[in-house]
């Protein structure tokens, strides 16, 4: 065999979102806006740190009780109790008769890798049906994982809606066994949710056909302020008995990106079904990185349990949402009065933190070259990196490389 030579390594294309950072980091321009990155930004474009958050973390830091001993390789205790009330509901029967797997894992990310490496351990050949278009890193996520992945119609470009009956359709082609990832809400990059009818036909082509959903949570409470409406699929799906697999996200509802705190959890049709997949889950995590981090999943906690936290965090949330609801009026607004053609409505139709504003990527190349505004190559734009005082200058931009 030829020794090992790092010289022989070939440059790795940059990833797709952050090497837009990257490039306005580099642009001086006053003009420049970053709308790439899926991180909520304050009214003056800053990152924040929930309130909430600074207290949960100081009464953790004045509690001399806690130590910094290593978890469990499921977790922490508290929040995988905590965060299956929260995605189920406090009356989910499959919680109440102990039939879900739950282990913390390093954020959304980290909770699909998990998912994902326990099918391909235990489901090998398992073919993963991924909607069209999707967060980038979904299709890696599975692949790395050695499954088979496919995608099935989900945004119909002319409407800039949910392309339904070719969902559908695809769906129903897909074979028995099948994995389907569906987004809970806020879908990324589109900001386009099935209705709570159509969710409805969803679980019934599942459970017909036969096909395992694997939930993607990334924005819970996100999407509409609310937490227990946005887990409305999920909770509609557990209500019926199906066996799932979600994994959860507190990047974006408590702000805990880089915290990394996160969940996957495995509902199974028994309690014996679980205990089992839960040990199995901890030989999948053993080895990759032995037992997730304390501290975020400490602050996540206290939040989800103490009355007092989660009601201050509920209006937190809710003045996120507002926030993120006012710029998309906003830009629509902005748009509409540069005289652009079109309808705009989408803008403020869509979920959540994006809007696909369908822009190709030539127009995107023109909006970073000409006007100092970044954003991904498929025209996704993060409106909760949008300021007041940018929406005017992202607007005439938009109307100029129409
Ligand atoms: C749809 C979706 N899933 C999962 C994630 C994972 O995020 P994290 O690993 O920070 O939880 C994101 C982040 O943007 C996302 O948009």
């Amino acid at each position: 065999m030829a020794p090992i030579s790092f010289e022989k390594v070939e440059q790795g294309p940059p990833d797709a979102i952050l090497g837009v950072k990257t490039r306005f980091l580099a642009d001086d321009s006053p003009e420049s806006v970053n709308v790439s990155v899926g991180a909520y930004r304050d009214a003056q474009g800053k990152p924040l740190v929930l309130e909430v958050v600074r207290k949960a973390e100081k009464a953790i830091l004045e509690d001399a009780s806690r130590n910094k001993e290593y978890l469990g390789i499921a977790g922490d205790v508290k929040f995988r109790q905590a965060t299956q009330e929260f995605c189920f509901g406090a009356d989910a029967k499959s919680v109440k008769e102990g039939r879900v797997a739950t282990v913390q894992a390093l954020s959304g990310t980290g909770a699909l890798r998990v998912g994902a490496e326990f099918l391909a351990t235990h489901f090998a050949g398992t073919k993963v049906y991924i909607p069209n278009p999707t967060w980038g890193n979904h299709f890696k996520i599975f692949g790395n994982a050695g499954l088979e992945t496919a995608k099935y119609t989900y945004l119909n470009p002319a409407t800039r809606g949910l392309d339904f009956e070719g969902m559908m359709k695809d769906l129903e082609q897909a074979p028995a066994g099948s994995v389907v990832v569906l987004h809970v809400c806020a879908h990324n990059p589109t900001g386009v949710d099935p209705t709570a009818e159509q969710w409805q036909k969803i679980v019934d082509l599942l459970t017909e056909r036969q096909l395992l959903p694997f939930f993607d949570s990334a924005y819970q409470g996100f999407a509409s302020g609310d937490v227990d409406k946005d887990a409305y699929a999920v909770r509609l799906f557990e209500s019926k008995g199906q066996q799932m697999m979600v994994a959860q996200s507190y990047s974006k509802n408590m702000g805990l990106y880089g915290e990394r705190v996160g969940a996957l959890n495995v509902v199974c049709p028994s309690a014996g079904a679980c205990a089992r997949v839960m040990s199995q889950l901890e030989l999948v995590i053993r080895p990759m990185y032995s037992n997730p981090p304390r501290h975020g999943a400490a602050i996540a906690a206290l939040i989800l349990t103490d009355p007092k936290l989660r009601e201050e965090w509920k209006v937190e949330l809710k003045g996120i949402v507002d926030r993120i609801l006012a710029m998309r009026k906003g830009l629509r607004e902005a748009i509409e009065a540069t005289g652009a053609p079109g309808d705009w409505s989408f803008i403020t139709d869509q979920i959540g933190m994006f809007t696909f504003t369908g822009l190709s990527a030539d127009q995107v190349a023109s909006m970073e070259k000409n006007y100092h505004i970044y954003m991904p190559s498929n025209g996704r734009i993060s409106v909760a990196g949008l300021t007041s005082d940018k929406l005017e200058h992202v607007a005439k931009a938009i109307r100029s490389v129409l």
